[in-house]
Parts: C-alpha cells; sequence; structure tokens
C-alpha cells in the first residue's frame, strides 16, 4: 500500500528548503543552527496537512503563497521543538535522529535558533505578501497569517507548553484530565488546526467549512499528541529518533496514564474516525487526506 506521508517526503522538503534563510559571513552562526533543526528531518506532517486541504478546495495549481505558508508552518513547528527539547524544559538530547539544537550548538543557541525560525517564518509570508498579492489574495493571505499567528501564540501551542511546563517544574501531578486536554488542544493540536484551516482558507473555503476544518483538525490533533505518549512508551528511540520514556523521566502526567495504554490506543482511533466522518460534512472528497489520518493511528514514530 502507498504511504502519502513517506511518498510526498522530498516533494514537501523541498519546498521547505526552498525558502531557508541563506548564510553570509555575519548571520552564518545562526542560520546554521536554524538550518540545521530543519533538515534534521521530521515527517512533515503540518505541511503535508495543509497542502491536502488546500487541495480539498480547489483544483487550481498550487500558488507560491500556498508554498511559503507550508514552509512557515513547518519552521514555526520546528521552533517549538528547538525550545520544547531546551534544558528548562524536556531536557532532550535527540530528536529526528539527531542531536537536538541545544545538544549541538548550546543552550543559548537553542534558543536563539527557535526564536530566529518563529521571526523568520513571518518573513517568509508577510514579504511576499506585501509585494506580491492583489487584493483578493492578500485578504485570504492576511486571513490565513492572523490564524497562524494565533494557534502558534498563547492562546494555542505556548500556550499548552506553558501549563504543561507549569506542572513539570512545581512538581504538581494531580491534573485534572480536563487540564490534561487543555494542555493537548493547545501544546499540539493548535497548530495542526491552523495547517487544515490555512489551506483551506487558501484553497477558497467560506468560513463555515473553516470552522469545520478547525473541528476535523482539532479531533486529529488530540489522536496525534496521544499517540505520541504512547510511543513515547512503547517504541524505541532508533525508530523514534527522540528519547523514550521522556514523559516518565520529567514525572508528567500524560492522557496515558489517566487511560491506560488500551484505552488510550482506543480513543486514538475514534478521534480519527470522528475526525473523517467530520470532514464528510464538506461535500467534496480527498482520499489522500483521509488516508493520511488513517495512517497516523498506526504511525511507529
Ligand atoms: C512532535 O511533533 C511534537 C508533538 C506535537 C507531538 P512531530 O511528531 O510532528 O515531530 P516531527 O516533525 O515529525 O519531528
Ligand atoms: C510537545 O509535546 C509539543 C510541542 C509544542 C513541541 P512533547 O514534549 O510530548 O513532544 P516530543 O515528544 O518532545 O516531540
Ligand atoms: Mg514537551
Ligand atoms: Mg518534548
Ligand atoms: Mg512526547
Amino acid at each position: 500500500m502507498n504511504n502519502p506521508i513517506k511518498d510526498k517526503n522530498a516533494e514537501i522538503n523541498s519546498i521547505i528548503y526552498r525558502y531557508l534563510p541563506k548564510s553570509d559571513k555575519y548571520t552564518e552562526l545562526i542560520t546554521d543552527a536554524m538550518n540545521y533543526s530543519v533538515q534534521a528531518g521530521g515527517k512533515r506532517i503540518r505541511p503535508i496537512f495543509m497542502q491536502e486541504a488546500y487541495k480539498l478546495f480547489t483544483d487550481q495549481e498550487e500558488t507560491e503563497t500556498l508554498h511559503r505558508f507550508m514552509a512557515a508552518m513547518e519552521y514555526v513547528h520546528t521552533y517549538s521543538l528547538c525550545h520544547d527539547d531546551l534544558p528548562a524544559m524536556d531536557n532532550d538530547q535527540y530528536r529526528r535522529g539527531n542531536l537536538t539544537t541545544h545538544a549541538k550548538f548550546g543552550e543559548a543557541f537553542g534558543i536563539l535558533a527557535g526564536d530566529g525560525l518563529l521571526n523568520y517564518a513571518f518573513e517568509v509570508i508577510s514579504e511576499y505578501m506585501a509585494n506580491n498579492l492583489d487584493y483578493s489574495e492578500l485578504k485570504k493571505a492576511t486571513k490565513a497569517f492572523n490564524i497562524l499567528t494565533t494557534k502558534a501564540g498563547y492562546k494555542g501551542m505556548v500556550g499548552g507548553q506553558t501549563l504543561d511546563v507549569y506542572f513539570d517544574k512545581n512538581k504538581m501531578f494531580d491534573q485534572k484530565q480536563e487540564q490534561i486536554n487543555f494542555i493537548y488542544n493547545n501544546k499540539t493540536a493548535a497548530l495542526i488546526e491552523a495547517s487544515f484551516m490555512i489551506g483551506a482558507i487558501l484553497g477558497g473555503a467560506s468560513e463555515e467549512e473553516v470552522q469545520i476544518m478547525e473541528k476535523v483538525a482539532n479531533n486529529v490533533g488530540m489522536a496525534f499528541q496521544i499517540k505520541d505518549d504512547l510511543l513515547d512508551i512503547t517504541s524505541t528511540q532508533e525508530v523514534l529518533g527522540k528519547p523514550i520514556n521522556s514523559d516518565e523521566k520529567n514525572g508528567k502526567k500524560t492522557l496515558v496514564s489517566f487511560l491506560g495504554m488500551e484505552e488510550a490506543e482506543r480513543l486514538v482511533e475514534q478521534l480519527s474516525k470522528d475526525a473523517i466522518e467530520q470532514l464528510h460534512l464538506i461535500g467534496k472528497r480527498n482520499e489522500t487526506l483521509e488516508q493520511i489520518i488513517h495512517l497516523l493511528i498506526n504511525r511507529d514514530n
């Protein structure tokens, strides 16, 4: 059976690499660390989702705006990983089969590479918007840009990471399931929601359709994080490309600690099924998008 996540990897990487920052004599210290983090690998699931969401709504050729948003999304995600691995956060040494950015370049560079990637992501999009788009394209892109910045920020990924580390660092292990849900909705689902929504907006979806895509992606994102927690227990560093037992090391309570492995596996399947059902509320089909949601249930990294 074909695997679109793997089959699309080279194509997606070529888009992500196209916009990477160029190094020169005075900036190469930081661009080397930024490019290292992005080029270390990864499944590229967020840009893939964005591209497939776009294709759900239009048969038109892919635009440069879409490609810049796909690259920027992966830069924002990679920044979140650079910071997540820092000694002050999860303190992990391996990521994507390579040393983490802070382990390779030192802690300050782990911070700065993340900062650099976040800002550069916004530069890649806004530079193009300012100089190349006509009014109707600009309106869609501005909306998409607002979603990216919001979902990455305190009402999204940063907000989720904040509560996640707050519990760890204060050695509070009596969280309620509701609090864990809040963490997952934000630290992980938010960027996946942004990927689906931005692809949909750029593809010409209506506001109502974008809202459906947000719900679909929320289910996908929750399933994705629960699977990540399961893999943290069941996988190996070799297959995963990052250390296993990172959650246990940090005394982190996950949904798996609440539900047990079997129930958590079932929930991953249920959430993915719900996502596909909601996707059908949109009267158009993209088989590849559905196949990817299915494949993630049984992913091994
Ligand atoms: C890891 O994300 C962090 C989570 C939100 C679970 P991915 O599993 O998408 O990591 P890469 O990009 O493939 O390395
Ligand atoms: C991280 O969750 C989510 C991010 C926003 C980076 P984890 O801490 O579980 O991610 P991994 O397991 O290190 O990839
Ligand atoms: Mg973490
Ligand atoms: Mg981590
Ligand atoms: Mg994890």
